[in-house]
């Protein structure tokens, strides 16, 4: 069964590395795919249609349907633009995959502003227009899904990589908020944690050489691949994909400790319950919303609302 026949698929920074194949699988499981990448180093200097046009190529020979779009994702006219290409082209945006990413590491002492907001204005701002331009598509089609790329830099923190870390946190934020004003209109918005040996992080040195072979980018696109699908229904999932492994990350909270709000809550209090409210042994998964643990914590001490 080809996964995604009949659908159009907008891949962003496909032109290399790990977009390069999510927009090959996608184009195998029967989609025509918009192959955007501005090309450009991997700090986001500079500008090459090749990269992108190389994958197109690639896609047609194989017999499946694919454009190229060379604007940068990182303004909202580019953004746009992309998603004016797949309509014009295909008549349509099924599934918009945000890759498209940079690198600027230096330490947060040593790191220059500049290079923080760059960061952001590709990863979280770049993901964020291209999803504002395919959004009213996606409602009014009442059918849509949105793969985010967020990293363990942000889920866990990476040295260097303040500015990188921050984009891809945000990110997950931006998912949360959309998978719950996407569902009505059965738009499931998902992320990857991927990761893989690429010129982004070649020569890193994170893994051992033997490892670093095992880490094909094309190993991540199936988690891809499913979540650009119908048949994925679930949204707000972050998905692990890394070496043929994949796995789900998870926000959790603590049963927590409750005192009477009806009384004063000191800071002597809250220093005696430190131990308990972190204590991750009784953390549960939050749900949406913005209640979480309140509604539980304040019956414990006969407040029902
Ligand atoms: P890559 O450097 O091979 O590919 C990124 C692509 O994005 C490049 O082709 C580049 O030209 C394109 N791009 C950059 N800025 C753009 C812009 N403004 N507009 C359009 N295209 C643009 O890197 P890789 O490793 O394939 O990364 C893909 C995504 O996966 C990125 O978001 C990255 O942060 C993320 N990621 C990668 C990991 C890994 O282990 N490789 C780990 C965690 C996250």
């Amino acid at each position: 069964m080809k996964r995604m026949q009949d659908r159009v698929a907008v891949v962003t920074g496909a032109g290399n590395g790990l977009g390069r194949e999510h927009a090959l699988l996608l184009a195998r499981e029967g989609a025509s795919v918009v192959v955007n990448d501005l090309g450009g180093t991997v700090n986001g200097v500079g500008g090459d249609g090749a990269a992108a046009d190389q994958v197109v190529s690639e896609i047609r020979a194989a017999g499946g349907k694919a454009v190229a779009n060379h604007d940068s994702v990182a303004t909202p006219e580019g953004a746009q633009n992309l998603i004016d290409t797949a309509i014009k082209h295909f008549g349509r945006v099924d599934a918009l995959i945000n890759n498209a990413g940079i690198l600027r590491d230096k330490s947060f002492a040593k790191m220059a502003l500049e290079d923080f907001e760059a960061v952001l204005r590709v990863h979280l701002l770049g993901s964020t227009y291209c999803t504002k331009a395919a959004w009213p598509l996606m409602l009014e089609q009442k059918y849509g899904r949105v793969v985010m790329t967020t990293s363990v830099a942000g889920t866990s923190g990476n040295f260097g990589q303040a500015n990188y870390g921050a984009a891809k946190m945000g990110l997950l934020g931006l998912m949360n908020v959309l998978a719950v004003e996407g569902a009505k209109a059965n738009i499931k918005v998902n992320a990857v944690s991927p990761g893989a040996t690429t010129r982004m992080t070649q020569g890193l040195g994170a893994v051992s050489g033997e490892i670093d072979e095992l880490m094909q980018p094309a190993h991540v696109a199936p988690a891809v691949a499913y979540m650009a699908s119908e048949e994925c229904d679930f949204t707000a999932h972050i998905i692990t994909a890394a070496a043929g492994g994949f796995g789900r990350v998870q926000f959790f909270e603590t049963e927590g400790v409750q005192f009477d709000p009806r009384q004063p809550v000191t800071v002597d209090m809250f220093a005696q319950a430190v131990a308990v409210l972190t204590d991750l042994s009784t953390a549960a998964p939050v749900a949406p919303g913005v209640l979480g643990q309140m509604p539980a914590r304040l019956a414990t001490v006969g407040i029902q609302f």
